[in-house]
Formats: C-alpha cells, structure tokens, sequence
C-alpha cells in the first residue's frame, strides 16, 4: 500500500529572507517548486524562454491569484552567455539571489541508441546538458554561503531505461555534475539534488497513488533551502514513501 503524505500536516519554512531562481519553473515539476516557494514567502524569479509559456503558467498558477512575489523574466538561459546575461539581468533588477533551483526537463523515448538522430541528440543530450551547466556556470559564484544550489532529476539517472537512452545519458551527467560541483564549491554554498521517480503533475493523464507529487518536491527544495546541513547529498524520492522519508529527515514533515 502507498503511503499517504497529507501536505496539510507539512511544517512549512519561513524563507522570506530568500530570492530563488527556479530555472524550468514553468515545467510540469516546477509548478509544485513554484508554489512550494510562494507559500514559504520567498521572492520567486522564473526566466522563461518564451512570453507564450509564462502566459500559460500564468492561468496553471490562477488559483494564487497574482502574488506579489511571483516575478517572470522572458529570454534564453540556455547557452552560456545567455545564462550570465540573464543572471546580470535578475540581480539588477529583483537583487541579489539566494537560492537557484535548477528543473529544466523534458522526456524523450521511443528508441533504443543505435537508432538516435542527430536532432534528437542534440536537443535532449546537448541542448539540455548545456543549458544545465550554463545555468550552475551563471549562478554558482553569486549565491551566498547560506544559499543552495538545486538539481531535479529522474531515477533515469541511475536506472536505464530501455528507449530513453539519451535521457538517461543526460540525467547520469547532471547528477554527476552535482557531485562534482559539490566537490569545487563546498566552501562556497550548498548543493544538493532530487532524484525522483515518475512526479504527479498537471500534465498527466494518468497518476498512481505511489507517486510522489510535483507538490511535495517543492517542499523538499524548501526543506533543503532552509537546512543548514541539508548540503551536498541526493535526495532520492523514487515513490511515497521514500518521499515521506526524505520529507521527514529535512524536518519538514511529522514523524
Ligand atoms: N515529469 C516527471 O515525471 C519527472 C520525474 C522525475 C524527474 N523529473 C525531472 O524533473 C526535471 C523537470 O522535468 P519536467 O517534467 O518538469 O520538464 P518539462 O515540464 O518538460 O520542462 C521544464 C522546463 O524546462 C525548460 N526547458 C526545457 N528545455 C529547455 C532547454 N533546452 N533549455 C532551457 N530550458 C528548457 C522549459 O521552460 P521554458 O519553456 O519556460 O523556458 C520547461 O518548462 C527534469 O530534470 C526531469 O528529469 C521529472
């Protein structure tokens, strides 16, 4: 049987003192990060790449209203300087940042390896790699040493999947690409990353009770945020009640 995680038990952090980047904000997992955010009272940046995709985001989030905290930047983030131009742009214009929350996704599957395209290479391996490591390059030396940096992943970083190759390839890499910042920054900040099994959100058609929410992820990256000594680990949350375990050990959930 699942386990039941009722957020209306979950204790809440108090992080009005931050300002959190959530790269992929607008994503199907970052609208539960988004909202988790909101709720803990910090100021939320979401850069987007188009204006089309904020507007919709917009209507997902209607239920908020429009919350004075919430605050959208339209352009690239996915190359290099097009993350450094970003992050100069937020910091002058919201501040100084404390936390980053990077979420950036999409799932590719329907073909084993040796029958990949180029286009398909370049878009779910590279592109995504890239815009990952140009988002940490950006923020990595401006975030306080209280601050944290975040990495969501799936279990396809450690399970392969058969016809998900190039995903599994890209999420191996970015979850070793948060070891190894964890190795250069330690004494800099934070860093920590999720990895989680299939995530209950809006784009679903379908959910099984023993999947974690995009909700409950949220709470973790607030959890981790307001931890001092959450720093430098994996969170694994594959279903409920891992999920429930990591909520708990973060404090941010009754025993
Ligand atoms: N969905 C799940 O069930 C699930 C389960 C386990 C783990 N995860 C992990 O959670 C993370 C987010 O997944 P998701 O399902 O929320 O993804 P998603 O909804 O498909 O995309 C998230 C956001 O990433 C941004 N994005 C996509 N491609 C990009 C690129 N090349 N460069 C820059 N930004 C890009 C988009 O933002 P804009 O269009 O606004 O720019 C998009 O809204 C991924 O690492 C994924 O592996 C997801």
């Amino acid at each position: 049987m699942s386990e039941i995680i009722d957020l209306e038990k979950a204790r809440h952090p108090d992080l009005h003192d931050r300002r959190v980047v959530i790269a992929g904000g607008t994503g199907d997992v970052g609208e539960g990060i988004v909202r988790a955010w909101l709720k803990a009272g910090a100021q939320v940046i979401v850069p987007s790449r188009t204006e089309s995709k904020v507007e919709e985001f917009r209507q997902v989030l209607s239920d908020l209203g429009q919350p004075q905290a919430l605050h959208f930047v339209v352009g690239s983030y996915a190359g290099f300087d097009e993350a450094q131009a970003m992050a100069e742009r937020i910091t002058a214009d919201h501040g100084p940042v404390t936390d980053v929350v990077a979420s950036i996704g999409g799932w590719w599957q329907g073909k084993s390896l040796w029958e990949v395209t180029p286009e398909e290479w370049q878009r779910y391996f590279v592109d995504m790699t890239t815009a990952h490591a140009a988002t940490a390059r950006a923020w990595i030396p401006r975030l306080p040493r209280t601050g944290s940096y975040q990495l969501i992943l799936g279990g396809s970083a450690v399970e392969p999947v058969p016809g998900a190759s190039i995903i599994n390839m890209q999420q191996a890499a970015l979850l070793m690409m948060r070891r190894v910042l964890s190795a250069e920054a330690s004494d800099r900040h934070r860093v920590a990353a999720q990895i989680l099994g299939p995530v209950a959100t809006r784009a679903r058609r379908r959910v099984d009770p023993n999947w974690v929410s995009n909700e409950e992820v949220g709470l973790v990256t607030v959890g981790i945020a307001a931890d001092p000594h959450a720093a430098h680990e994996d969170y694994v949350s594959m279903d409920k009640s891992q999920m429930l375990k990591t909520l708990q050990k973060l404090g941010v959930y009754p025993q």
